[in-house]
């Protein structure tokens, strides 16, 4: 057990409305949890402060070179009033593969749900109850030695911060038009592409603004190599039906392994669904999509949820998917996974730890 010190806020701000459409990540909490890491001495100081702009030296590694990763999940409130988080030991466990991959020292598994339950405890007050909000976790990793030569860093801050959260995308929980990128790619085998790490995401707004301006809403990637396979989107992982199976891109080192993915994936096999791991190329998509083969299309993601996608659109073709709604089985996983995260429906031990 650590000692997590508490420095409450004296000044608590004010909370958003009930019918504040809480615009993603633009409104935080009254805390944060921050902990240090010093090499020789480990992770010192753990502790819970008000929330505060950070002091840090230009020159600190982070801001040159990158070396920072971050997770997402969500806490939920329950009728019954209780605070739920959804499966934060995957979390835990993807940011112990991030950091190995990015030369961070691992965060124990106890300090990193002790920290959770610690800040999400202390702000509980801040998950919102209306339909499709809650409030979104996001711990994160920075380097912070004041240095420019290139080199993992020896000193660290671990923080998370708190924000409530309706739905991802401005569109709510409406299908989304996705754009499959053929000029620009996200990552390669062998790259950083399995980590969650903001050079990912960096390496996807060149992208994502052109689809933007062409008026869909995120990116779909393919593979670095070929520019053939598909890969997943810049916020979500991707998901099709197709003649009755369920396919999504097998992990292969570039594609970031998702905690919804993996739920997805866990619940079709334990409803009979067929769902298959492999590799899909783009131009199986655009055979199924316009034969009619595909029956329905959706994105997975801790911010996305199970975002229903209507339109593809692959050089000059547009596909709508579904006739553009969505989908039975895109219908049933959402349901189900936020029925399990709001404590309605009972899902597979672990899947839910309460916040106390
Ligand atoms: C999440 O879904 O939690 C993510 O980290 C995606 C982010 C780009 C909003």
């Amino acid at each position: 057990m650590y000692n997590i010190r508490i420095e409450r806020t004296t000044c608590p701000k004010e909370k958003p409305g009930a019918d504040n459409p809480l615009k993603f990540g633009t409104i935080f909490t009254d805390h944060m949890f921050i902990c240090d890491y010093i090499e020789g001495q480990g992770w010192v100081d753990p502790r819970v402060v008000p929330y505060q702009p950070l002091s840090l030296d230009p020159s600190c590694m982070v801001f040159h070179y990158g070396q920072e990763m971050f997770e997402g999940l969500k806490a939920y409130r329950s009728e019954d009033g209780r605070t739920l988080m959804f499966r934060p030991d995957k979390n835990i466990e993807r940011a112990a593969r991030s950091n190995k991959r990015l030369c961070m020292p691992e965060i124990p598994k106890e300090l990193f749900m002790e920290g959770l339950q610690a800040v999400v405890g202390i702000d509980k007050d801040w998950v919102p109850t209306k339909p499709g909000t809650s409030l979104y976790v996001r711990p994160f990793m920075i380097a912070t030695d004041p240095f420019l030569g290139v080199r993992p860093s020896s000193t660290y801050k671990f923080m998370i911060i708190l924000s409530p959260v309706g739905a991802y995308y401005e569109s709510g929980l409406d299908p989304v038009k996705i754009w499959i990128e053929d000029e620009y790619v996200r990552a390669v085998k062998g790259g950083i592409g399995e980590a969650k790490t903001g050079g990912n995401y960096v390496a996807s707004l060149s992208a994502q603004v052109k689809a933007h301006d062409e008026g869909y809403a995120q990116v779909l990637w393919l593979d670095g190599v070929h520019r053939k396979y598909i890969e997943e989107v810049g916020a979500m992982n991707i998901f099709f039906k197709i003649n009755g199976v369920v396919v999504t891109p097998e992990l292969n080192g570039s594609i970031l392994p998702g905690v919804t993915r993996q739920s997805t994936i866990d619940l079709c096999k334990m409803w009979g669904i067929p769902v298959e791991e492999k590799r899909i190329s783009v131009d199986e998509i655009v055979e199924a999509a316009k034969s009619g083969a595909m029956e329905e299309c959706f994105g997975t993601g801790t911010a996305a949820v199970v975002s229903p996608v209507g339109e593809l659109r692959y050089e000059n073709e547009k596909m709508v998917i579904g006739g553009g709604a969505i989908g039975p089985v895109t219908q049933r996983i959402y349901d189900t996974i936020t029925g399990i995260q709001l404590g309605k429906i009972e899902g597979p031990e672990g899947w839910v730890v309460e916040i106390k």
